[in-house]
């Protein structure tokens, strides 16, 4: 497997990235994991990209693709990836396209997770992590429960909401998928990949339907 999921900030790449990756046993590559754990572990990338994420603008263009080459030639990736958030306008799509051919390794789809802004909106400001294992729940759509509960680190887990995701940011970075990242729709149906999945239901429904876009891309095995 192949692909790249598309979609606005909050449209559920990461929640399907990481379904998809348990079932197709290919790794996510997620361009804005990668950048928290530099921002996380203070590196020179890190420091330099933290401006433009806690603003809501992306990061250069240069940074992400010198990440991005680094991540796709590690040997997990040899079998195939789910690239989460990465490209985010044309000319990192264009960036791609040359480092896949160079590596023989086309894209098999494009998945559009097509979500009204609305519930966008809803699913960014509602959203918690756990500070110390890293799993994503929502306060408004997929409580952690009452008290609330992680099933890896127990009762009472350290929620913490991402900088980004404070009402002042959201804004931003949704304008910026507008104005930078739309864009793509129209690249990737050019080149024959897109597919549309309809990501306002709930996670089990929108994976079926990502499994079924996806297709034979790669054979499924059994979901924990
Ligand atoms: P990044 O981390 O890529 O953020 P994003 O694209 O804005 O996407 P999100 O992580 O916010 O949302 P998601 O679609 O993964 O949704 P999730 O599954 O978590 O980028 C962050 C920043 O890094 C950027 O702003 C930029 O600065 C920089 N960056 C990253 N990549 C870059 C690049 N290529 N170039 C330049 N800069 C880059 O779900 C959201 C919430 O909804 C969760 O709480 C979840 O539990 C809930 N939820 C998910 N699915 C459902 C459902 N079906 N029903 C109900 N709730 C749901």
């Amino acid at each position: 497997m192949r692909i790249i999921l598309l979609g606005a900030p909050g449209s559920g790449k990461g929640t399907q990235s990481q379904l998809l990756m348990k079932s197709h046993g290919v790794p996510q590559i997620s361009t804005g994991d990668l950048l928290r754990e530099a921002v996380a572990k203070r590196t020179a990338l890190g420091l330099r990209a933290k401006s433009a994420m806690d603003a809501g603008r992306l990061v250069d263009d240069a940074t992400v693709l010198g990440m991005i080459r680094e991540r796709l030639t590690q040997p997990d990736a040899a079998e195939g990836f789910i690239l989460d958030g990465f490209p985010r306008n044309i000319a990192q799509a264009e960036a791609l396209d040359v480092l896949l051919r160079e590596l023989a390794k086309p894209l098999e789809a494009v998945v559009l997770m097509d979500l009204d802004l609305k519930v966008l909106f809803k699913r960014l400001t509602g959203r918690r992590i756990c500070e110390d294992c890293g799993r994503v729940f929502n306060i408004l759509t997929a409580p952690p429960g009452t008290p609330p509960h992680c099933p890896k680190c127990g009762d009472s887990p350290r929620l913490i909401q991402r900088p980004d995701d404070k009402e002042e940011v959201i804004g931003k970075r949704l304008d910026v998928y507008e104005a930078q990242t739309k864009p793509l729709i129209e690249y990737y149906e050019a080149a024959g990949l897109l597919r549309v999945v309809n990501a306002d239901a709930p996670v089990e429904a929108v994976f079926a339907n990502l499994q079924a876009a996806v297709g034979a891309a790669a054979p499924v095995t059994a979901v924990d």
